[in-house]
């Protein structure tokens, strides 16, 4: 199977979490297209979504987007990740709408990550951590990665939905997602941290050539 054919293939196995009649909290990227489209079927209330692609999305599908300050509680949140580990924490924000997935994510009573097998990792890391910042603190922040082994760059061209830059990580082993989470999230500058371990996933649809693997933290 193609990288896509499995990214369709959770992306239809995430409707067994939507409930008919409910809300929805629904992420951004690839993966979550094929989620959204799938979702079309499902006579949902209204979804409350990540980035301005995936509100488009849902909009021409005809399926009503609220704002997440419109909500309370959400019962799932759906979305993909960069990698995610054993424990059902992630790198996100290869798309850059890590922040409003983060502020959804927070909403909902339980997170569903969708995610092709290639995604699944034993240490985070591999893939570049994307921290979203204040523009004029870029550059003490590329020097604070620095001092923890850590290449930071930011992303060419790209502002997020908020309009601030993205500093791209190499070079970072995270061991501790917990606790390195919480270190950047104290740095001056910082907007969000791609880690996604205060509020990991605790439900992974995992699309493999054998068929889709449920991961359950
Ligand atoms: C966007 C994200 C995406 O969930 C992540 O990048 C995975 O994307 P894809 O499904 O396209 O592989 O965090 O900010």
């Amino acid at each position: 199977m193609t990288q896509d054919e499995l990214k369709a293939m959770v992306g239809r196995a995430a409707l067994a979490y939507v409930q008919p009649g409910a809300l929805v909290g629904v992420g951004s990227g690839s993966t979550v297209a094929f989620f959204i489209d799938a979702l079309a079927a499902v006579p949902v209330a209204g979804a409350v979504s990540s980035s301005e692609a995936s509100s488009a999305r849902l909009r021409a599908l005809g399926i009503r987007v609220l704002d997440a300050g419109e909500v309370e509680r959400l019962p799932v949140y759906i979305d993909g990740a960069d990698e995610i580990d054993a424990q059902g924490c992630m790198i996100k924000g290869g798309g850059a709408a890590l922040t409003r997935e983060k502020i959804v994510a927070d909403l909902a009573e339980r997170f569903v990550c969708i995610a092709d097998a290639s995604k699944r990792v034993a240490v985070l890391g591999r893939f570049p951590l994307p921290v979203e910042v204040i523009a004029m603190a870029a550059p003490q922040l590329v020097r604070r990665f620095a001092a923890l082994g850590g290449l930071a760059a930011l992303r060419p061209g790209v502002l997020t939905d908020n309009g601030h830059p993205i500093l791209d990580v190499r070079g970072l082993e995270i061991t501790d997602p917990l606790a390195l989470e919480t270190e950047i999230n104290q740095w001056p500058g910082v907007v969000t941290v791609g880690i996604f371990a205060r509020r990991r996933a605790q439900t992974c649809l995992l699309g493999t050539a054998a068929g889709v693997e449920t991961l359950v933290f």
